[in-house]
């Protein structure tokens, strides 16, 4: 038992001592934007999502000291995540280390082959641990030519992946506003978003925020409540209209968003809060769910603070949906332990009508 364990290990480490890096590797040809078009990892943990993955994007910037970031944006089933990995530079050019706060571990990429204008193989492995070993086909488009495509699929199963293990995942639509260096993360709205669709009547079920105030402002009333998201006059701006039970009546609020030129985002400013808030709808199917991702910056302190807001078209929501909405929240750096999950205690129903509780 102990020996064929052995042989195994000396056999990937045998596969892995045979992967040198680009000859001549030229970082300054490397950075810039890619698209993840391929990707091999034999995961049983990654199984499940086989299907789901599409083509990721990223850029690389390379820094003066020569290492690497590598901020990648990934289409999530609530919206597009941005994360930043940070490649540090070994003695081999062509080969980095970086730390993996997902698997606390550190691991090694080497740039494999690159032609720098149109693909490049990079190996992410560390030695005796196959499970969390990968090949990435990175392309400067999302569409590559088949011949770089099957070089990719033959280097993958040179290294003994199975071939279920081995995808090239649809293209995204990926409608990027920023400079392809910008390392300013940009938040990528819902694509195609309908503003008609987003309309009519929501609950907030879930919200998170960096603000301390605010999250102490949430806690002390952790209740659903109705949104009404409503066009007003011109087109160009709607308004929101909350109902919320206050210190023991039910009170209607509403506020008046912007339009901007970007589907999906909103300004409004907040003025019992003196508050400017830039929304950006992150993801939505409008008829279930939609997440609001708000900047916040205080007027007088200049203070910034992200909301992240869960809205559902029904008061029951899946713990699924809420499970998508932590993994959200967590790739945008906030605990999703702090998250106020809203209890469903019925609408109340402002003035007149009585209340309802
Ligand atoms: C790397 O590429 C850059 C940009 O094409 C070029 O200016 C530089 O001379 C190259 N460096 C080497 C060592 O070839
Ligand atoms: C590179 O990434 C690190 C860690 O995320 C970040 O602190 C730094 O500002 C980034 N630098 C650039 C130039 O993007
Ligand atoms: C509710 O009452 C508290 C204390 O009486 C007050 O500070 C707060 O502003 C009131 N909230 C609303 C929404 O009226
Ligand atoms: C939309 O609302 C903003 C702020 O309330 C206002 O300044 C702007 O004039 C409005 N735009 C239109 C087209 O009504
Ligand atoms: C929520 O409740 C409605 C009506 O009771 C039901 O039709 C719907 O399937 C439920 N949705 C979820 C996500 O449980």
């Amino acid at each position: 038992m102990k020996a064929s364990v052995v042989v195994v290990m000396m056999c990937v480490t045998l596969a892995h001592a045979n992967v040198k890096p680009q000859k001549d590797f030229n970082i300054s040809r490397f950075a810039g934007r890619w698209y993840r078009v391929g990707l091999a990892y034999d995961s049983a943990h990654f199984a499940p999502y086989r299907d789901k993955l599409k083509a990721s994007m990223g850029v690389v910037t390379v820094l003066p000291n020569g290492n690497v970031n590598l901020s990648m944006w990934e289409p999530t089933p609530l919206g597009c995540v941005n994360q930043v990995y940070q490649y540090i530079k070994t003695s081999t050019a062509g080969q980095f280390t970086y730390f993996s706060r997902r698997h606390n571990m550190v691991k090694d990429i080497t740039v494999v082959d690159t032609n720098y204008n149109e693909y490049a193989l990079v190996l992410k492995h560390r030695v005796f641990h196959r499970e969390y070993t990968q090949v990435a086909l990175y392309g400067r488009s999302q569409t590559l030519k088949n011949s770089i495509i099957q070089k990719f699929k033959a280097f993958a199963l040179s290294q003994s992946f199975p071939r279920e293990s081995i995808l090239t995942p649809p293209p995204a639509a990926w409608t990027l506003r920023a400079e392809p260096l910008d390392p300013e993360p940009v938040i990528q709205t819902q694509e195609n978003f309908d503003l008609g669709k987003f309309m009519g009547k929501w609950y907030q079920v879930a919200a998170v925020s960096t603000c301390p105030c605010y999250m102490k402002r949430k806690s002390r009333n952790p209740e659903m409540f109705p949104v009404v998201l409503q066009h007003v006059g011109s087109e160009l701006n709607f308004t929101k209209t909350a109902t919320i039970f206050r210190n023991g009546t039910c009170k209607q609020m509403t506020s008046r968003y912007s339009l901007t030129n970007t589907p999906g985002r909103f300004f409004h400013h907040v003025s019992r809060f003196g508050a400017d808030v830039d929304s950006f709808v992150v993801g939505t199917n409008y008829e279930e769910y939609a997440v609001m991702l708000q900047l916040s910056r205080d007027q007088r302190s200049g203070e910034k603070s992200t909301n992240i807001l869960l809205y559902s078209r029904t008061m029951n929501v899946t713990s699924a949906l809420l499970d998508d909405f932590k993994q959200l929240v967590e790739e945008h750096g906030i605990s999703g332990d702090t998250i106020i999950i809203n209890q469903n205690n019925g609408e109340c129903v402002p003035e007149g009508a009585g209340e309802q509780r």
